[in-house]
């Protein structure tokens, strides 16, 4: 959803904006623009395309204050004209979010005006423009209190030397610099900019000059938030001589798991007093977020004997669940910020269950919300593709479950590391990229864990690779989906448990049978063994069947990059799509 970055400097601001767009670009690349402030006069440049496109601007914006804005467009096509930010009279505001009810506020206050531009954002600046009466801070809180939906708001005004900032559900954080004072969506964006950020919340507002920065409640009562270190540095936002930061990350994976383990032990007391006389779990999350809840189910039932599920957040927010106080609700989540995992864990608070956060992201809404956060210690991920929060999230909710069964699985984890490092470093999975990049569409096959795998395995591939890709149990395969199997198609399968390779392998020659290629994921010998001729096989290491998910994951991960790179996508940045979904 959109990046934003806002600043009042002793300098120019133009290209400290740049560069801070820059680092925030995973968070929406269609469209970008920045607007700065000299001599009571604004200068606004904006386009279509990634940051990069503003580059050639940058030494014309004059001004030490200013705002930029990166696009991941809901409302209104990617295009120059509805690339934020967006003007009216003395304003020019950048905005994350969703305003759900602009078209009502538009026909209320502007029934005749013809707007610029397609956005839901537009209506922030027209509303600026019409309510001010002198007062900057006034004005945006009257503006304020007409939106509904989510918003992070930075503004610039003609008749002041700094920045004004609002948030309802949408991140903006503050932090002082040596050069001035910063207000941004995130922290990556003020790397090497500032040491310390502050975190605004709900219904908060900032007015940030080059002396200072001072936050209010939304009664416009002066507040205090809590300094906290900035964790983005420019050193852990390099990419460490690798072309991609998806394959930097994927590289990452065994430390992320490592210091996951490191730090679990902050929130094992609080664990152990939240989880007592729970008998339901519920796991929640999005995208790669909940397939690593649909593995931790498998722990949570196999260890703790609780009944547990794994639902989508988007659709357990909706879906009136049955909780109560009883109830243990893990909302996984990198970002921390995504919507409908906020919202889900939200609901569970109001429901009176137990609220538990799985996040990488210590300071965002999530941690907020829950009773405990287990910190997924992976380190900043920049490529919109989750990789190595992926391997960190399993490990987290492992040790939970360990918890939750009263036993310490610690030592179980303590090879996963040098093992995951292995296969990143000794795996060869071009012939399998190679034939999922000449394939129409690439099934992803296995069972009970390996079944969870395989839906990351496929959601990494159509991510990065936009190849038509599902996932499917293994024996569901003859239920309907073989039908889709012919010389073109290719299935990935991937076997890691002795207990239902057979079941497994019947799936291979199903696929085989109607000619489709297969490759099949083992730690198997024999496995490896029956198909290699058959088949194309990647041997992975054995750490048994429940923590193989921490090294079979990376194999596909591996495969849907080289694809990605093979078939000149940009796995960083894949098209559509935006890394912290923070709108619904
Ligand atoms: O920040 P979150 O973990 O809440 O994000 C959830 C999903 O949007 C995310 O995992 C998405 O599916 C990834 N791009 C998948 O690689």
């Amino acid at each position: 959803m959109c990046g934003i970055v806002g600043c009042a400097l002793r300098r120019r601001a133009s290209d400290i904006i740049y560069g801070g767009l820059k680092q925030l670009e995973y968070r929406g690349y269609d469209s970008a623009g920045i607007a700065t402030l000299s001599k009571g006069q604004l200068s606004i440049v904006k386009r279509q395309g990634k940051v990069r496109m503003l580059e050639s601007c940058v030494d014309d914006l004059s001004g030490n204050v200013g705002i930029g804005h990166t696009r991941w467009a809901t409302h209104g096509k990617p295009s120059d004209v509805n690339a934020h930010p967006h003007s009216a009279g003395k304003f020019a505001i950048v905005h994350n979010g969703i305003i759900e009810n602009f078209t009502e506020l538009k026909q209320k206050y502007f029934p005749d005006v013809q707007f610029l531009s397609d956005t839901d954002s537009e209506i922030i600046v027209r509303l600026l423009d019409k309510f001010y009466e002198g007062g900057l801070l006034p004005a945006l809180k009257k503006v304020a209190s007409l939106l509904s939906g989510s918003y992070a708001i930075v503004v610039i005004c003609t008749d002041y030397d700094g920045i004004a900032a609002v948030k309802y559900k949408s991140p903006v954080i503050v932090g002082r610099g040596a050069d001035g004072n910063f207000a941004a969506s995130d922290a990556p964006a003020l790397a090497g900019l500032c040491r310390e950020i502050s975190v605004l919340e709900d219904g908060d507002f900032a007015l940030i000059d080059c002396a200072g920065i001072s936050v209010f409640d939304n009664d416009l009562n002066p507040v205090e938030r809590k300094i906290r270190p900035n964790l983005a540095t420019p050193a852990n936002l390099e990419l460490a001589g690798c072309p991609h930061y998806m394959l930097k990350e994927i590289r990452e994976s065994p430390r992320a798991i490592s210091n996951t383990c490191a730090v679990f032990h902050t929130a094992e007391g609080e664990l152990k007093k939240i989880c007592g006389g729970v008998n339901r779990v519920i796991l929640t999350g999005c995208g790669t977020a909940y397939n690593s809840g649909l593995v931790a189910k498998r722990y949570i039932e196999q260890f703790a004997r609780i009944p547990c599920e794994a639902e989508i957040a988007g659709e357990f927010r909706y879906k009136n669940p049955v909780i109560d106080e009883n109830t243990l609700v893990v909302a996984i989540s990198q970002s921390g910020e995504t919507a409908d995992t906020v919202e889900a864990a939200r609901l569970a608070k109001n429901s009176k269950a137990r609220v538990v956060a799985v996040t990488n992201a210590p300071y965002s809404q999530l941690t907020g919300i829950a009773d405990v956060v287990i910190p997924v210690a992976a380190g900043p991920e920049i490529c919109v593709a989750a990789t190595k929060s992926y391997a960190g999230q399993i490990a987290a909710l492992y040790l939970l479950s360990g918890v939750l069964s009263g036993r310490d699985l610690t030592e179980s984890l303590l090879q996963i590391p040098a093992l995951c490092a292995q296969t990143v470093e000794n795996t060869d999975i071009s012939a399998v990229a190679d034939m999922c990049a000449r394939s129409s569409g690439v099934y992803f096959l296995g069972r009970d864990i390996d079944f969870a795998v395989a839906l990351e395995g496929s959601l990494k591939l159509k991510e990065v690779s936009y190849i038509p890709s599902e996932g499917y149990p293994a024996g569901e395969l003859k239920h309907g989906t073989l039908a889709l199997i012919d010389e073109n198609a290719a299935a990935v399968v991937v076997i890691t448990g002795e207990r239902l390779a057979g079941k497994s392998k019947n799936a291979v020659e199903q696929v085989l049978s109607r000619k489709g290629k297969v490759a099949v994921i083992t730690c198997l010998d024999g496995i490896a063994n029956e198909l290699k001729d058959r088949a194309t096989i990647v041997k992975i290491p054995d750490c048994g069947e429940f923590l193989s998910p921490l090294i079979s994951s990376v194999a596909l991960q591996l495969i849907a990059y080289k694809v990605a790179v093979t078939l000149n996508r940009d796995p960083d940045k894949p098209r559509n799509l935006a890394k912290s979904v923070t709108v619904e």
